[in-house]
């Protein structure tokens, strides 16, 4: 499990890097390879999360499978991230239609288009130079995908507006956190940005930092309260920071991931009172915005709660809030999302701008999905019916899948599941036994690191170590994706159920 090889210190997530033969002349002598030293050091400070082995070893296993090797399974179940697609959901029709047509424009004369979908497609396309998806489009996002995510903002926030030029669209929600995050970054030693970063988290976001040069200030979501966030724990670690960093910007998941946990609007204002207080910047990751699936729970977006508390804070705390089509329609392979950007000053916003440029632009057929995501088919339309009916089915099976992953883990022994209100992960507690500590201590491993590799070796099933989103020393747990279709969630409870009850047996 340790090896990590010699010259690269870990492998592309997939496990797919390329393996291209080089032509070389003759005579010709090869520059020396760029060693390890030579790589910027930032870089080189970057650790591998720490569920990527248990992924390459998963790939391995479907090869061998695919050899015909005999295991108690005949696939692997990898329920390890946040991946609608892979783990079988299907994508909505009117999406993958419209998208289609721009592709293909020739579909739109085929007549087996619905006419919303055709007015649809070639709306974009006239958006688009060229009229083609394959042109480029201005840095910032195509203007009419960026005004399109305006109106949405200001529909989801019951009309508080929102402004084309205060939107950002980027390749994805995280390359926009990047961007912002690099804006932010400064400073050496005490005078290091410092970022309060919500511990568990996106076992991605340390890299980032780590990537900008700022400084990871953790503080702890509150397990006992339902994963929330306290107050108290962001004064703390705050007070503790300075000396070491310069905290000066606060970072937000909500919903939560991989906790579920939703904040409520009186947490949120609380948050927002410590924001302009101690002039942080405030980072919200509102990415699981439409996957909130408690009783009664709602989401409410920072913007909203930052501008009903009146112009005190309104005027002056500066924030930035991230959403996808990753987590927002299932389409995470296609690539973008936006940041709103408030209360930043002009000649700040427009490095962002710069920044967002080196990418040229986002994906065009993902700005395509967005506009769709922020403008769905409307009551009326002839799609609508169908889109309700596929978006209502795939809430369905979310809920469904987190109240039996809570039935079936809450009768499990050495196992405790705080009740998930939003998002698409659930973050069970794993009590497990001295033995298993004191092995996995042997083996240099987190004890949550063996127990998984142990659950993908034995029944086939691949879920994210609790110690790869970060976790209090000595306690465990493990983050299960439930958005997946119900069978595969119903295969994969039965297979955790028989190893966790071999495993716990194992070393009682
Ligand atoms: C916390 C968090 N934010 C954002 C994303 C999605 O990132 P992107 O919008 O770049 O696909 C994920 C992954 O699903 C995530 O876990």
């Amino acid at each position: 499990m340790g090896d990590e090889g010699e010259s690269s210190p870990w492998k592309s997530t997939t496990g797919k890097a390329s393996q291209k033969k080089t032509y070389q002349p003759a005579g010709f002598e090869p520059r020396r390879k760029t060693g390890l030293e030579e790589v910027n050091p930032r870089v080189r400070e970057i650790q591998p999360p720490k569920g990527d082995m248990l992924l390459r070893r998963a790939e391995e296993i479907r090869a061998e499978l695919q050899q015909g090797v005999k295991k108690p399974y005949k696939e692997v179940i990898d329920i390890s991230q946040d991946d609608f697609h892979s783990a079988g959901m299907k994508p909505f029709s009117f999406v993958r239609q419209v998208i289609a047509a721009c592709l293909h424009p020739e579909l739109l004369h085929s007549g087996k288009l619905p006419a919303d979908v055709c007015q649809r497609a070639q709306r974009l396309l006239k958006e688009c130079d060229g009229d083609s998806v394959g042109s480029y489009s201005d840095s910032c996002g195509i203007p009419h995908v960026q005004r399109t995510v305006a109106e949405f903002i200001t529909r989801r926030d019951g009309g508080l507006p929102s402004f084309p030029k205060d939107i950002f669209i980027s390749s994805g929600s995280q390359r926009a956190l990047m961007v912002v995050l690099r804006l932010l970054a400064q400073g050496e030693g005490m005078s290091q940005t410092g970022v309060l970063t919500p511990v568990p988290t996106c076992y991605t976001f340390p890299m980032v930092l780590t990537e900008v040069g700022a400084v990871m200030v953790p503080y702890q979501l509150c397990e006992e309260q339902g994963w929330a966030l306290q107050v108290d724990e962001l004064r703390r670690v705050l007070q503790a920071s300075r000396g070491h960093c310069d905290p000066r910007v606060l970072y937000v998941i909500n919903p939560g991931n991989p906790t579920g946990h939703v904040q409520s609007r009186k947490s949120i204002e609380d948050v927002i009172r410590l924001a302009a207080e101690e002039r942080l910047f405030l980072l919200a990751n509102e990415v699981y915005q439409d996957t909130v699936h408690g009783e009664g729970v709602e989401f409410v977006s920072y913007k909203r709660v930052l501008f009903e508390m009146g112009p005190q804070y309104s005027d002056t705390v500066q924030l930035a809030s991230f959403n996808s089509i990753s987590n927002g329609i299932g389409e995470g392979g296609l690539r973008a999302g936006y940041v709103e950007l408030l209360n930043i000053d002009p000649a700040v916003a427009l490095f962002a701008e710069m920044l967002l440029c080196t990418d040229i632009c986002a994906p065009v057929t993902g700005q395509i999905a967005l506009a769709i995501m922020a403008d769905p088919p409307w009551p009326g339309d002839p799609s609508y019916g169908q889109y309700a009916e596929e978006v209502q089915a795939s809430q369905e099976t979310l809920i469904r899948n987190v109240r039996r992953v809570e039935e079936v883990l809450s009768a499990l022994p050495g196992v405790s599941c705080q009740p998930a209100m939003g998002g698409v992960n659930v973050f069970p507690r794993l009590y497990l036994p001295a033995g298993a500590v004191e092995q996995a201590k042997e083996a240099g491993v987190e004890a949550d690191q063996l127990y998984c590799k142990r659950l993908l070796e034995e029944v086939g099933l691949c879920v994210g170590p609790g110690c790869e989103s970060g976790q209090r020393e000595g306690i465990h747990h493990m983050r299960l994706h439930v958005k997946v279709p119900a069978e595969v969630m119903e295969e994969a409870l039965g297979r955790l159920r028989t190893f966790h009850l071999r495993f716990m047996s194992e070393f009682s």
